[in-house]
Parts: C-alpha cells; structure tokens; sequence
C-alpha cells in the first residue's frame, strides 16, 4: 500500500493574492502566492505594514482577496471551530472569567457539559493557568491574556491554526515554554499552522518553512524551507549547524528589505544602499548554483529566487 504520509495534502493554497484598502486603492498585499502542506508549520516574517495579519485575516475567511484565490482545505476559509485564530490584540470578553472565556470559543460544537469542563482545563493546564480560571481578564497580565486567547484558540482542536505574534507579551523563559508546548501540540494533532512573528529566533524554532514579505504592497521574496525544529526535543535548535548562520542572514534579509526597498517607511533614496548585508546576502547562498545555502556541507535552507 502507498504510504500517503509521504505525499501530504495541500492545506492552504493562497494563489497570486492582492488586497487594496481605502479610496486610495492602496495595495496592501500584491500577487501573493505559497501553499502550506496539511500538518506543516509557516512562519510569515516581514516589516511592519507588509500584510501579514491582513494576510492571516484572509485565510480565516475575516476578509475577502481583491483578487486571486484562498483555499483551506480545497474551500473558501469560513470563521469557525475548524480554523483557530490568535490575534494581535486578545479580544477577551472583560466580564467572563479565564475559564467562562475559553468555553466561549466552543459555543459552536455540540458537546456535553463534562467534556466541554474537561477540555478548557486540560487547554488551560497547557498554557500554564489552570490556577487562574476564576479570574477575569483586568486579573492578569498582559501575557497571561495572551496564554487565555491561545487556549481559546486550541480548545476547539482545530485543523488550521493561524496565530499573530501571539508570544510577543510573554517575558523570555514563558516564551520559551510556550514555544516548545505549541511544536509539541501541532506536532501531536497534525494542525496546519501560520505564525507571524517579528522574531527570527522564533521563527527559526517553529517554522518548517520561512515565508518573507516585503514591505508595502507585500509580496513574497523569499520562501525557506528550515528544518532546525525537528530536533530530539531536549536538543536545544540554536544549537545546530547552520542555526546561527541562517539566523544571520535573515535578519540581514530583513534589514535589507527595511532600509533598501522602495515601499518600506523607512526607504530613503538618498542614502547609499545597506551595502553590509547585501554582502552577507551574497556570501550566504551557495557559489556554484547560487540557490542554496550551506553549512559544512549541510544543507539547512535552500532559497528560491
Ligand atoms: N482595515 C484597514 N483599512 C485600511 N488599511 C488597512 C486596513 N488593514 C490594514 N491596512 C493597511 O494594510 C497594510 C498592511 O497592514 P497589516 O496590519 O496587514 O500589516 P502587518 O504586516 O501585520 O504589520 P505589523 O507587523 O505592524 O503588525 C498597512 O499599510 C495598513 O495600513
Ligand atoms: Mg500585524
């Protein structure tokens, strides 16, 4: 019998999308195009203003594409249980409690009471507050909501889960904790997920591909399959040949894109391009294709042009 492990589905298909906002018909997104495996792990990485959450919108069905197509699992994304969505800002109901607001999210599931209970705490033993599910949301602090809207997001054991710099509050060590039990989660359901985040350490840690936006309209430069995640879980992945190197460049990546594209806030044509990391840029891909990049023989990430 054929292994179908070995050819996994398509999840999420978003062909040659553009999005324009306001009377101005400003672009936000242009001809955006990348598809995500079923149980795959995609890191949007980008400047401020490039469409990632207007992007992370679109494949939860919150708004539609000007043009192009979004697919979730062969469909037009629909807002529900299926898709789960951890937003920028926490959007918890101020008035119920931790536990109140995570059994909100499964208000469109038939399930009974008991496992309905069960679920939001086992969900909330996993984000580290299962003694605070009393409390209301004015009780916690700014990471602790953050852990709220993600168990509110997993409790609904979606397929797809799309999370929106959902780490950026938590101090340091959390952040890690949390990182390590989302791999563990996704890993062990087989959910499908886009992140966005700012930091590359993060993206690094999670992704198994790399998806770079440049600044206004957003476009895709660069898509990078990585693989420093699917280390032994003691492993620390900063650890790994290449980690370092691939961290290196892209950041000087993103710099780039920061100070030297056309469409970034910060481009000023009057000054001399950031010759530094165009260097590294150069230096970083393999000397004979020119599409890969290597550590001691070791591919860690290739790059498409
Ligand atoms: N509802 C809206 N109306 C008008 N313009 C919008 C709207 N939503 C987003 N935009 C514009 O679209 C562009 C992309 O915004 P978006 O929030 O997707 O960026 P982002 O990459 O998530 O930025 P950040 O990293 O700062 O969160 C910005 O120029 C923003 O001003
Ligand atoms: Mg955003």
């Amino acid at each position: 019998m054929r292994n179908l492990s070995r050819h996994p589905q398509t999840a999420i298909h978003v062909r040659t999308v553009s999005k324009s906002f306001g009377h101005m018909g400003k672009h936000a997104l242009r001809d955006v195009s990348f598809t995500v495996d079923e149980g795959q792990f995609a890191v949007l990485l980008g400047p401020s203003g490039c469409g990632k959450t207007t992007l992370l919108r679109m494949l939860g069905g919150l708004i539609e594409a000007d043009h192009g197509d979004v697919r979730v699992h062969g469909h037009a994304p629909v807002p529900g249980p299926k898709i789960g969505m951890v937003f920028q800002s926490f959007r918890l109901v101020p008035w119920m409690t931790v536990a109140q607001n995570v059994n909100f999210a499964l208000g469109p599931l038939s399930l009974a009471k008991s496992e309905r209970r069960d679920r939001v705490h086992q969900v909330l033993g996993r984000v580290g507050l299962a003694r605070f599910h009393s409390a209301y949301p004015h009780m916690l602090s700014g990471g602790m909501m953050q852990r709220v809207a993600l168990a509110r997001a997993l409790v609904c054991e979606p397929r797809v889960l799309l999370m929106d710099e959902p780490f950026a509050a938590l101090d340091a060590h959390t952040r890690e904790l949390m990182q390590n039990e989302l791999r563990r989660l996704v890993d062990r359901q087989g959910i499908t997920t886009v992140f966005v985040t700012h930091s590359v350490d993060e993206a690094l840690i999670l992704g198994n591909q790399i998806i770079i936006l440049s600044p206004r309209p957003g476009r895709v430069v660069e898509h990078l399959p990585v693989k420093f995640r699917d280390r032994a879980a003691h492993d620390d992945p900063r650890d790994q040949i290449g980690f370092a190197e691939t961290r290196k460049y892209l950041a000087n990546r993103l710099k780039d894109l920061v100070l030297n594209d056309p469409g970034s806030d910060f481009y000023d044509p009057s000054r001399s391009p950031n010759t530094m990391s165009a260097r590294h840029i150069v230096n970083m891909k393999d000397p004979d294709t020119r599409s890969g990049l290597h550590t001691t023989g070791d591919v860690v990430a290739f790059v498409k042009h």
